[in-house]
């Protein structure tokens, strides 16, 4: 059995990936902004699962949470999920969008590796999943501050497997593709509704028309990808970039 810490549990692929750990047999920490949202997986999951609360934006909320679990446990595998969107031109993005993006989606990955580092150096192993997307290798108009984080998610792997090998640390991107999660289906209902497009239409402008599938991805097939890479199965694979995207 590992511990696992997965942010934005909470949420469409969270919540997946928490129980996918824990069929596998292993033991949750389960973070989001509050433990509200996170109390039925405590219920469904019995004694298999632990709600935190955590604000990956805050670098004193990240090393309290991280201490807490360390201090009475070995953490194994760390999955940096928290996100959220806005979308905007460019010259109209608010300024205090751009800097959320970039606190939750990249600063946050950082402040998480910075303080469970030293914990997973010490145990000689550790497995760290970042969530990119596949905005993390491409882009799309009126999404600078998401594609930017996703961009930086990837440098930040890439350093960190570097610095993590010597101790047995792997660390590895996923890039989910489509998944109909709350993050998404509130870009669709924003283009439904402000732009008068169908549903057909937004799906068309969101759900990206170059994808070889033409179909969402399940938020259980990034759960298998995120389980996969921090898994036995791939003890020798550090620093890479998994497309989970349907072919994008
Ligand atoms: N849904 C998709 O199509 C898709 C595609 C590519 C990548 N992703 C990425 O997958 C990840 C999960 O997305 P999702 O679709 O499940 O979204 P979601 O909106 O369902 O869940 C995101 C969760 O992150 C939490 N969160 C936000 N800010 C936080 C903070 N400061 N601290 C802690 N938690 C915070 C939210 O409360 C929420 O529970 C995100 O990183 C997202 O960018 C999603």
């Amino acid at each position: 059995m590992r511990n696992v810490l997965i942010t934005g549990a909470a949420g469409g692929l969270g919540q997946a990936m928490v129980k996918k750990f824990v069929d596998e047999g292993d033991y949750v920490f389960a973070a989001d902004l509050s433990t509200e949202a996170l109390k039925n997986l405590e219920v469904i999951f019995p004694e298999k699962v632990t709600a935190i609360e955590l604000d990956v934006t805050n670098s004193q909320s990240v090393q309290e949470a991280i201490d807490s679990i360390c201090q009475n446990h070995e953490l194994h595998v760390v999955v940096n999920n928290a996100g959220i969107q806005h979308r905007d031109k460019i010259e109209d993005f608010p300024e205090e969008k751009w800097d959320l993006l970039q606190n939750v989606m990249l600063k946050g990955p950082f402040l998480i590796t910075k303080y469970v580092f030293p914990y997973m150096k010490k145990q000689n192993y550790g497995r760290i999943v970042n969530i990119s997307s596949v905005h993390g290798e491409m882009a799309t108009p009126e999404k600078v501050a998401y594609v930017a984080a996703k961009h930086g998610v990837i440098g930040l792997t890439r350093v960190a497997a570097l610095e993590g090998a010597e101790y047995g640390i792997t660390v590895n991107a996923v890039l989910p593709g489509p998944v109909k999660t709350p993050l998404l289906v509130k870009q669709l209902d924003d283009l439904v509704q402000n732009e008068g497009m169908s549903e057909a239409e937004a799906l068309k402008a969101i759900v990206y028309p170059k994808q070889a599938m033409e179909r969402f991805i399940t938020a259980e097939e990034i759960a298998d990808s995120v389980y996969f890479i921090s898994s036995k199965h791939a003890t020798g694979i550090t620093g890479e970039m998994l497309s989970v995207s349907g072919g994008m």
